[in-house]
């Protein structure tokens, strides 16, 4: 049985805690949040037994592993604590708000026995499982270009009721590290990260709300030179699946969290879709990405393992982090 301790019992804690207590081989049986309130109701809603302070978690020997689901500032300090004691880290996106301590995640990660890995879930999604083995078959020629576009909803109620989103010093960025880059770890995943990014940042509706981006648009380039363009933003009434379409010698392709589109024609996919907890933006992956981590851990074959997100969950933070410095200095930014 594989024991977890959850820090942070907030809105995307509870997918975690239903998932981990569907599952035959793991346990939630602890939880932190430092709001002691929230984090008692959770406890007795999971039966599971409470911490303040998540230093008191990392040390319950009874824990083997974590999931870090805080605001974005905490997740480095967490990650290389949770490592430090020797807890395997599921760690809710992103790695960290500054690359340089996602790199230093990484290093703690290569000398650890521990194993890492980022929440990106829509990894998960039967479409992109689909989609990430025909590349791997390389099924459709040379790629000539990509479109990502995300357009989502999010107003004063978002933002007003967790007061880390939407500043820079506790969120890092706006609609690209915490929406947009979910579709861009996708990107790198799926054909490779970038060689260089241009970009800018804006912030429209919610400028009187946030002091972070509710709007970019950016241009990135891979090695062998096909365009990647990216928009984002968060200013729109609804909140559609985000599309990724790729242009391909021998197919187009449109990649949504539901549907895979190859020339016009949807691709059956073989499992009928599931209702999860949570919100329906959020996808289906987080109980066959956290399910994947047990395996992994326990040491089950699962053909999914290799997609798990680890070292290079890092990427996706770079390419954020790239359009951000783009910004400022109206420069492109390599990616190295
Ligand atoms: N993968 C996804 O699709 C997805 C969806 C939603 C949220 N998330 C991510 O999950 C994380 C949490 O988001 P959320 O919407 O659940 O936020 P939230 O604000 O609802 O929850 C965060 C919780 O952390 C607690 N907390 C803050 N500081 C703490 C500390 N020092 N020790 C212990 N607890 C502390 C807060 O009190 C709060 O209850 C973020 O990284 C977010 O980007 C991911």
């Amino acid at each position: 049985m594989l024991n977890f301790g959850i820090i942070g019992c907030g809105n995307i804690a509870s997918v975690h805690a239903e998932t981990l207590n569907q599952m035959p081989d793991a346990k939630l049986r602890a939880c932190c949040d430092i709001e002691t309130s929230v984090g008692e109701n959770f406890a007795a809603r999971y039966q599971c037994q409470f911490y303040q302070y998540y230093a008191d978690l990392l040390i319950d020997e009874r824990i083997d592993a974590v999931v870090i689901a805080t605001p974005h500032f905490l997740h480095h300090e967490m990650s290389l604590a949770a490592l430090a004691a020797n807890k395997h880290v599921l760690c809710e996106k992103p790695m960290a708000i500054k690359l340089e301590d996602a790199r230093e995640i990484n290093a703690a990660v290569q000398k650890s026995k521990q194993i890492y890995h980022v929440c990106y879930q829509n990894r998960f999604n039967l479409a992109f499982v689909k989609l990430k083995k025909m590349l791997n078959e390389n099924s459709f020629g040379s790629l000539h270009g990509v479109n990502c576009s995300l357009t989502w909803h999010r107003d004063n109620n978002y933002y007003s009721a967790n007061t880390w989103r939407g500043k820079w010093a506790t969120e890092g960025g706006g609609v690209l590290i915490n929406q947009a880059i979910h579709s861009l770890d996708a990107i790198c995943w799926l054909i490779g990260k970038p060689q260089r990014i241009k970009g800018t940042i804006l912030s429209s509706l919610l400028s009187e709300l946030i002091e972070v981006e509710d709007a970019a648009i950016a241009t990135a380039v891979l090695e062998n030179g096909p365009p990647i363009v990216i928009s984002a933003s968060n200013n729109y009434s609804t909140n559609p699946s985000p599309a990724i379409d790729f242009d391909f010698e021998g197919a187009a392709i449109r990649l949504t969290n539901e549907s895979l589109i190859i020339n016009e024609q949807e691709i059956v996919l073989d499992e009928p879709k599931a209702t999860i907890a949570g919100k329906s933006y959020w996808g289906q992956g987080h109980p066959r990405l956290i399910r994947t981590f047990v395996n992994e851990i326990t040491g089950q074959t699962d053909e999914l393992i290799p997609y798990l997100p680890r070292l290079d969950a890092i990427d996706s933070l770079a390419l954020v982090c790239g359009i951000y410095q783009s910004h400022q200095t109206n420069q492109w930014v390599e990616l190295v």
